[in-house]
């Protein structure tokens, strides 16, 4: 599974040149196209209010191999999903995300401003999400904002240990965020749980940042519009895979195909299902 090795430029460009990135490039196909995960951007959001149990089931039902969810933490320190750092945007209430207690923040509608369907749905904890979903679907955990949560880091790692998540053989658990601090403590707590690095930055792309990264992240997952085919090989040459996001049309879910990346991470899923 994770490399964890600091490769030279070097050898990083030898990897390029030499058989041995040929065997690497072989991977697993479906029909012509390399396998890629299908990575349920807050659920299936395209269809259901983001970061919800309607959103994550959806995404089981479409056949996604992982949801990607958004963790934060209530004034009284439990862990709930949800991707603005308020609650404006996304439910009936106001405020930010760490200025409500738990009970006030389930109290909120997280739904209808999605449709009227989707009344009632609540903001959900992490915790009865890794027990609803683990073993179902992969689970793909962003730390968001980790910043304003001094610790949450450590409260991620217990809720994963409690559960034997943490082990080398649940592969199907990746934790990643934009604050590449809080990944590599993430990365010291849990040392076998793969890491993933987010980012929209191009300074981000060169060697010597994808040499950096590439000592604790297994992951590198950059916005689509910074992919290149010598990035996804670059970022292969190090040992890393590479996830791309936001998708949502069916010509961006394309263009990452023909990227060659390994991840797409889509409000669609049907846009990255093989069998459409
Ligand atoms: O997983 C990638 C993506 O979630 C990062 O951006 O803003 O949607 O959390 P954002
Ligand atoms: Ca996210």
């Amino acid at each position: 599974m994770r490399k964890k090795l600091l490769v030279g430029t070097g050898m990083a460009l030898s990897l390029l040149l030499s058989p041995f990135s040929q065997s690497f490039a072989e991977q697993p196909t479906v029909g012509e196209r390399k396998q890629v995960s299908n990575v349920a951007h807050r659920g299936a959001t395209a269809y259901t209010p983001e970061n919800t149990i309607a959103a994550f089931d959806l995404a089981v039902d479409m056949k996604a191999d992982y949801i990607e969810i958004d963790v934060q933490r209530s004034k009284d320190g439990e862990l709930v999903l949800i991707h603005d750092t308020t609650v404006d945007r996304t439910t009936d209430g106001t405020g930010k995300v760490g200025d409500l207690t738990l009970e006030q923040l389930r109290s909120l509608d997280a739904g209808s401003w999605k449709g009227e369907q989707f009344a009632g749905e609540p903001i959900p904890t992490f915790q009865e999400i890794l027990d609803h979903y683990h073993g179902k679907i992969g689970i793909l955990i962003e730390l968001k904002a980790p910043e304003l949560y001094p610790g949450i880091e450590e409260q991620v790692a217990a809720a994963l240990i409690e559960r034997n998540l943490h082990k080398p053989q649940n592969e199907k658990i990746i934790i990643q965020s934009f604050n590449f601090e809080s990944i590599k403590k993430m990365d010291q707590l849990l040392p076998k749980v793969p890491i993933g690095v987010l980012t929209s930055n191009r300074a981000d792309t060169t060697l010597e940042a994808l040499q950096e990264f590439s000592t604790y992240a297994d992951w590198f997952n950059p916005s689509y519009g910074i992919v290149t085919e010598e990035l996804v090989n670059q970022v292969h040459s190090l040992g890393m895979q590479i996830g791309s996001w936001t998708v949502r049309s069916q010509e961006a879910a394309d263009f990452l195909f023909e990227m060659g990346v390994d991840a797409i991470i889509s409000d669609y899923p049907d846009y990255v299902d093989p069998r459409n």
